[in-house]
């Protein structure tokens, strides 16, 4: 069956061809198509388009889809196209002429809309506290091996006086930007499109507040004709906050493969974490890493993909925005697994003291030693060349460690300022699952 079969047969392979890969795709929206339908049910009433009995009909028919969802049981079928037209048939099925309502004043461009926007909001907030746990083991690390030093790199070259604690204590930091892009594409995606219906709004005296409230949506989308091109925008600033995490991954995953390299010997692994050859018996890679490094790439990627999809649409609907659902929530997937991994390798991370004591990193003090004799009254560049000097002829012997103290170096890395930071952020994020807006809907059930 087809929500638009108007007497015609469709020929089967345009709708294979058309339906592409929604019948699985759709299987991720399915409680939330549950739920954006319940509280387009809820507003009809209110607003006079069908009963209140009709409106009980439906909620309750609903719940129990949302139900048999949960058990895993409800699928879309073969002739379905996606799982708009599923929900509307099973209710159609169980309701008859009241399941038909369902979609006065809808489009399923406004619906699918819905949908995705109350999936993304809930794969935002989850990733969220991936992401939060992630930053709390780059802290821990940071503050457990805040005295460890480590030589610091330029063009690879080693360059000055670092630390665990400043090493893993910037990718924390670093994932404290990268949550404010998150929560940028929460707010944008966090409006209401319902009612826009194809694209053009309708005649109906709907309510858009009324369900605006009920899917606890920030605020309205107000202009229909912008709700069909904020497809593919939403998806584009939610892209832009995955690649930016993707970004801190990829770069720490990269640090850790050259650290672990037998040149280096920085950190370490426990032989259970790390991976073997089947010709070279020696080998201990780190294959995760490699992995994270490389899915975290492909995901850097994505808003380039969708913006090859999108950019030169026109207005209106068009049915390309379907390919965008694959590519985002794929990439939620991929970036939880990456997270969760590299939590695992975090909680076991072992790491070498006394590099800094091999005469390789000799000269990693000598600008420590340049602003010793600016302290003493030589002007910076005069000191510049008689540390130089000592370098070239090999006479530079490494001072101690100086004091750093100003904020985010080595000896004041401000992780509590950093932790602040981020907990503010993560006030913009907030977990609500379909299960609670169902049961706020089913209130709305009368006797
Ligand atoms: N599967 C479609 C999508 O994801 C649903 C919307 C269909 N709308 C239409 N006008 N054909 O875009």
């Amino acid at each position: 069956m087809k929500l638009w079969e108007k007497g015609i047969d469709p020929e089967p392979a345009i709708i294979e061809f058309t339906a592409g890969k929604d019948r699985e795709t759709d299987l991720v929206l399915t409680k939330w198509d549950i739920i954006g339908s319940m509280a387009h049910a809820i507003m009809l009433a209110d607003v006079g388009l069908i009963s209140d009995d009709e409106k009980n009909g439906l909620l309750k028919s609903l719940h129990a889809l949302l139900k048999l969802d949960e058990a895993g049981s409800l699928v879309i079928e073969k002739d379905m196209e996606d799982i708009h037209s599923q929900i509307e048939k099973e209710l159609s099925a169980v309701l008859g002429a009241t399941g038909k309502k369902i979609h006065t004043g809808r489009s399923r461009n406004d619906q699918v809309l819905v949908d995705i926007r109350l999936r993304t909001r809930e794969e935002i907030d989850n990733l969220s506290l991936l992401i939060q746990r992630l930053f709390n083991s780059f802290q821990s690390l940071s503050e457990k091996h805040k005295e460890v030093l480590l030589p610091g790199y330029t063009h690879m070259q080693p360059a000055m006086v670092s630390s665990f604690g400043l090493w893993f204590g910037a990718y924390a930091e670093s994932l404290a930007d990268d949550i404010v892009i998150l929560a940028g594409s929460r707010a944008i995606n966090n409006q209401n499109p319902l009612g826009t219906a194809a694209g053009y709004g309708t005649t109906l005296p709907i309510n858009r507040q009324l369900t605006s409230d009920l899917l606890e949506f920030d605020n309205i989308l107000f202009n229909s004709a912008y709700a069909s091109l904020s497809r593919g925008k939403i998806e584009m600033s939610v892209a832009s906050a995955l690649a930016s995490v993707a970004q801190t991954l990829a770069r720490f995953s990269m640090d850790i493969c050259l650290y672990m390299s037998a040149e280096f010997r920085f950190i370490d692994f426990p032989d259970e974490l790390v991976t073997g050859s089947s010709i070279m018996p020696q080998k201990r890679n780190p294959d995760v890493f490699e992995l994270i490094r490389g899915r975290a790439n492909i995901i850097q990627t994505l808003p380039g993909q969708i913006a090859s999809v999108v950019s030169n649409l026109p207005s209106g609907y068009n049915r390309d925005l379907q390919l965008l659902k694959n590519l985002i929530f794929n990439a939620f997937d991929d970036l939880s697994e990456c997270i969760k991994i590299m939590i695992l390798m975090l909680d076991n991370i072992k790491i070498k003291t006394n590099i800094t004591a091999n005469p390789l990193y000799n000269t990693i003090f000598s600008t420590e030693e340049v602003n010793r004799l600016v302290r003493q009254g030589i002007p910076f560049r005069d000191a510049y060349k008689v540390v130089a000097e000592m370098v070239k002829n090999s006479s530079f012997s490494k001072t101690t460690l100086a004091d750093y103290v100003h904020e985010g170096s080595v000896g004041n890395l401000c992780n509590k300022e950093i932790a602040d930071l981020f907990a503010k952020r993560m006030e913009s994020f907030r977990n609500m699952s379909a299960a609670e807006l169902a049961d706020k809907m089913m209130k709305y059930a009368t006797k």
